[in-house]
């Protein structure tokens, strides 16, 4: 931490006078510390305090900036090694996820190069808000990091999750971010999403999934310092922050981009690909007869992407992992798959009904390799994939000097 840079945004909530104690955490370790505030944190922390603790200037609006010669608003965003955001209030995290630049604060946000990280805190209902829901999972997609909220008792006398997250988890989530990542300068591949395979040029045969799953993976690998190629169907996720993000729309032109991204040192198949396209899918919309004779559909089957990267003869990735859903004899069917398809893991997952696991946040996920099965507890799919960054790391050897 000696000698790394943070540009600290200070938000207008309850929780900003917490943010003191964060500069005095990041000082202690021999970090500099540039401030910007926006104008409602001003109601809760002096400009003055904060300034002593720092031990640098404060900024408030962008005219604290207009003399060039001392430092531009895109110096000060681009001159920190992270960008903190604490306390991020409801009103700050909409402006982040649609983009807004009225303030210095956001203005900064938009035009840093650095990563973010962002420690929300509000009140439980506003934190529960469908929309502030929705801007958490569009930041997050944005591949910006997030640290709490803590549950418990708030300042407005409500209980639940919405508390800023404590200082000390703040500096060990600064930390984590700052250090190299267990997965530096690995090339990781990761499928993800469903495949859309025409039957004419307004049909087409799909599936449910909404690329969640590889998402969050992709964007585990990304925070933790792999180089992610991310090839994805039509999913209605947002994309992460990725090295190289590949849109496809067949499962084919999957097989293609795989390809072509290869050399990788860890293929992670989480698409959901179609296993049949339509064969001769018509080039004009198919009409109807006047007879009322349906139409007859004829089926080849697709390329299986991670049979071919895992047989691959020449550039076979040293780590081939593949999913499997299933809704009986799960072990026993994800080991006869991990065999078939020649790969190295197979993540399985028990989804009957009754787990709730389809399309819910939980996984329960029991790994299979040539040692056997290894269950894993329930946890979030955000948790199953940091702890599968992380397996990976170990089975790779480790960051790379
Ligand atoms: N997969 C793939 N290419 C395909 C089909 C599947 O890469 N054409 C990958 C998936 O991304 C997943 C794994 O293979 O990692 C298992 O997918 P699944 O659909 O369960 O396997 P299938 O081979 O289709 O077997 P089945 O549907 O018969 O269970």
């Amino acid at each position: 931490m000696q000698g790394r840079r943070i540009l600290l945004v200070i938000g207008g909530g309850i929780a900003a006078y917490n943010t003191l104690e964060l500069i005095r955490l990041l000082r202690g370790r021999g970090c500099a510390v540039d401030v910007v505030m926006t104008e409602a944190a001003g109601a809760f922390v002096t400009p003055l305090s904060v300034s002593a603790l720092a031990g640098s200037r404060v900024y408030r609006d962008l005219f604290d900036l207009t003399d060039e010669a001392e430092m531009g608003h895109i110096q000060l965003s681009r001159a920190a090694d992270l960008v903190v955001v604490a306390p991020a209030t409801a009103d700050l995290m909409a402006r982040m996820a649609g983009g807004h630049a009225n303030d210095l604060a956001t203005t900064v946000l938009m035009a840093t190069d650095k990563r973010v990280l962002i420690a929300p805190a509000m009140n439980v209902r506003m934190w529960d808000h469908p929309a502030t829901q929705r801007n958490l999972r569009t930041l997050e997609g944005d591949g910006i990091l997030v640290v709490g909220p803590d549950s418990g008792d708030m300042a407005c006398g409500e209980y639940g999750p919405g508390r800023l997250a404590e200082p000390p988890a703040i500096l060990a989530a600064i930390e984590r971010t700052l250090s190299a990542g267990p997965l530096r300068g690995r090339r990781i591949l990761v499928t993800s999403g469903p495949t859309h395979e025409p039957i004419d040029p307004v049909r087409y045969i799909a599936n449910r999934s909404s690329g969640a799953h590889g998402t969050a993976i992709a964007r585990v690998f990304s925070v933790l310092g792999a180089e992610v190629g991310f090839v994805t169907g039509p999913a209605t996720e947002a994309r992460p922050n990725a090295a190289e993000i590949v849109e496809v729309e067949t499962a084919a032109e999957m097989a293609a981009a795989v390809a072509a991204a290869l050399p990788a040192e860890a293929a992670i198949c989480a698409a959901a690909v179609a296993d049949w396209h339509v064969i001769d899918a018509a080039t004009r919309k198919i009409k109807k007869t006047p007879a009322g004779t349906p139409p007859t559909l004829r089926f080849g089957e697709n390329p299986d992407i991670l049979k071919t990267l895992a047989t691959h003869p020449t550039q076979r990735p040293p780590l081939v992992i593949g999913f499997a859903a299933e809704t009986d004899d799960v072990v026993a069917k994800a080991t006869a798959k991990r065999a078939r398809k020649g790969c190295d893991w197979i993540l399985a997952n028990d989804v009957r009904p009754e787990t709730g696991i389809m399309g819910g946040r939980e996984n329960a996920i029991t790994r299979i390799t040539d040692q056997g099965a290894e269950p894993w507890p329930r946890m979030t799919k955000e948790a199953a994939a940091g702890k599968l960054a992380h397996l990976i790391a170990e089975a790779l050897g480790g960051a790379q000097p």
